[in-house]
């Protein structure tokens, strides 16, 4: 599947919104997203002629970033999107001379631990009912950055 990644614009924002509306119990509002225009945050999204197929989003720290968001269509799934979208960040992390990247997933989300395990984060401790609906306990994962 033939794709681009491109740093996220307002005008992918209902797109995004709707993918989260389908990815998650807890969606980000179209409001909410905002958070990736600002300098706080950084997104890039996987588009193919100008639609959305997927989007990662991180939270910019004093030397560390936090992975917020990463959803990819149903549709769109095992095609390597998500891993390719990783790779983005990764490599805006080490432009931004990050030391570390970390994330939260639910301890059930296999393709997602399978996902940032292989792109080279391991896991670092759970986090007792972080999430809600259904409650459940999350991992911590973490890549250092040399
Ligand atoms: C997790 C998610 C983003 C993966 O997106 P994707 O574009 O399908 O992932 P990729 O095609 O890049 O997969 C890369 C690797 O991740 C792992 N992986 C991805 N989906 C998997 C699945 N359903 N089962 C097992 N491993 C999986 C595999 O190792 C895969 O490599 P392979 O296809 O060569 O075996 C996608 O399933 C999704 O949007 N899920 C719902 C939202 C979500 O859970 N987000 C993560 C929150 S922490």
């Amino acid at each position: 599947m033939k794709f681009d990644i491109l740093q996220v614009e307002r005008a992918h924002l209902p797109e995004i919104a709707a993918l989260e509306a389908l990815s998650f119990s807890e969606p980000w509002s179209e409001n909410a997203l905002n958070l990736f225009l600002s300098g706080d945050a950084v997104a890039f999204a996987a588009t193919e002629g100008g639609r959305v197929l997927g989007y990662i989003g991180m939270l910019l720290a004093p030397g560390e970033g936090q992975i917020l968001n990463l959803a990819v269509l149903p549709e769109a799934r095992r095609n390597g999107i998500a891993k390719a979208l990783v790779a983005r960040l990764l490599e805006e992390a080490t432009a931004r001379e990050l030391g570390s990247l970390s994330l939260e997933a639910r301890v059930s989300n296999a393709p997602a631990i399978r996902l940032y395990e292989s792109c080279g984060f391991a896991v670092a401790g759970t986090r007792k009912g972080f999430y809600r609906h259904p409650a459940e306990d999350a991992l911590v994962m973490i890549k250092t950055l040399s």
